[in-house]
């Protein structure tokens, strides 16, 4: 893909569905009594080896596009998958799945591709292993392939050192399957979808804080589940908008969550216009229309309890961080490591080779703003996010910026570049 400096950007886009959401929907839907009907779901890869995961194990899911029909078996209902579960690209996959099969009475092998295998699962294997799983990495070093065998599980009290809706939700997972009550606890608030959707299927789940309590009891019963707009593919847009001069594009139908719209709050402390409209509020989950206009952009500080907020966002935010007037500081996102690549020193790197002035941290990095830049050639390594936010940047950049691996965009945004083009 080669993006050029572009005049301006306006018109409207209507985002694809949550990723974070749509998993969870046929994920919640297969282990429930009944049909969920899915709204929006995410067409991406990601959220495709999710369905593929549970037909493997026995779940009829009728992929309409637009709609998504699962007939859910209930919690005991999922039978033993016939070869390893695949999860190709898709973190949220491997990690909730392994929640729900710490309480299945069969074993099975996860795995997926070159990067899957090199993120970090010790932090789902510990605490499921405590609630009685037998979860063991078969190369014995961490990573995918994962072999677990469930087991009789019992509730536990467990203080996650991330910030992780990942872990968080499969630990809750097994809770579902556990005897006792489950509770997990992590240093911020992380995205709460799980616990949204949970509550809507039924479960007795409730929140404290940063605390998150599961008591065990019944079946889940299916629901109609109408997925809102990422708001992490929204981003792009919303950058864009604020970035390119001469500038206005609205963005429809965006989850916005308060766990997930850190990038509203940031962006308006670095002098963002910024409008919400036709605030509503679905299944649990509210959303809005953004409007977005270009804007005269300084730096700020974005540290603590909002990173998990806008962690996905973070290579987009600091490629506009590059643009805006002064200093920014991004500390506590040491998790941007261990991502579909190592973002700190993917991003780093890129914003380097086109001009910027940036300085990797230990958990995070240090950007001089404000220097021109020019194109240049970026390998995506394969991350959809590195890809999408350098398309962007290549919008404001003298020259040519050429993308390589650009099609990894289909694992969250299958049509971005044309929904970008279509801006023009
Ligand atoms: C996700 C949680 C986040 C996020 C990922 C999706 C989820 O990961 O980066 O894209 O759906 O729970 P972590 O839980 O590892 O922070």
């Amino acid at each position: 893909m080669i993006v050029s400096k572009t005049k301006r950007l306006r018109g409207e886009v209507s985002i694809p569905g949550d990723k974070s959401v749509s998993h969870r929907s046929v994920m919640f839907g297969a282990i429930a009594r009944g049909t969920t009907e899915i709204h929006h779901y995410l067409q991406g890869a990601d959220c495709l080896s999710t369905i593929s995961c549970f037909r493997k194990m026995g779940i009829e899911i009728d992929n309409r596009g637009e709609t998504v029909l699962v007939r859910g078996k209930g919690l005991r209902g999922l039978t033993q998958p016939d070869g390893v579960l695949d999860c190709g690209n898709s973190g949220t996959t491997m990690r909730l799945i392994s929640g729900i099969l710490a309480g299945q009475p069969f074993g099975a092998v996860l795995t997926g591709d070159d990067s899957i295998r090199k993120r970090p699962m010790n932090r789902i294997m510990e605490p499921l292993g405590l609630m009685g799983a037998h979860i063991r990495s078969t190369e014995n070093n961490g990573y995918a392939p994962l072999e677990i065998l469930g087991g009789h599980l019992h509730g536990i009290s467990y203080t996650s050192r991330v910030a992780s809706a990942q872990v968080k939700s499969a630990i809750l997972l097994a809770g579902l399957y556990a005897e006792g009550e489950t509770r997990v606890t992590e240093p911020y608030l992380s995205r709460n979808h799980s616990e949204i959707m949970l509550n809507h299927f039924g479960a007795d789940i409730r929140t404290e804080g940063t605390c998150a309590i599961l008591r065990p009891g019944g079946e889940l019963q299916g629901r109609k589940i109408l997925v809102p707009g990422d708001i992490s593919s929204a981003a792009y847009f919303i950058c864009a908008g604020l970035m390119v001069p001469d500038s206005e594009i609205l963005i429809r139908n965006v989850g916005i969550n308060p766990t997930r719209e850190g990038i509203l709050r940031v962006s308006r402390a670095m002098g963002a216009h910024i409008t919400l409209l036709d605030e509503q509020s679905g299944s649990g989950e509210p959303t809005a229309d953004i409007l977005v206009r270009s804007s005269s952009l300084h730096g700020t500080v974005i540290e603590g309890a909002i990173i998990p907020t806008l962690i996905d966002e973070l290579p987009m935010i600091a490629a506009m961080a590059c643009l805006a007037e002064g200093k920014t500081v991004i500390r506590d996102a040491a998790e941007l490591k261990v991502k579909e690549s190592n973002r700190l020193e993917v991003m780093v790197r890129c914003l380097k080779a086109m001009g910027a002035d940036v300085t990797e941290t230990d958990d995070g990095m240090i950007i001089e703003g404000g220097k021109p830049l020019s194109g240049a050639v970026i390998d995506s390594r394969l991350d959809h996010r590195i890809a999408m936010t350098f398309a962007v940047l290549g919008l404001c950049a003298e020259g040519e910026t050429r993308i390589l691996g650009s099609e990894c965009v289909n694992i969250s945004y299958p049509g971005f570049y044309e929904d970008l083009k279509r801006l023009q």
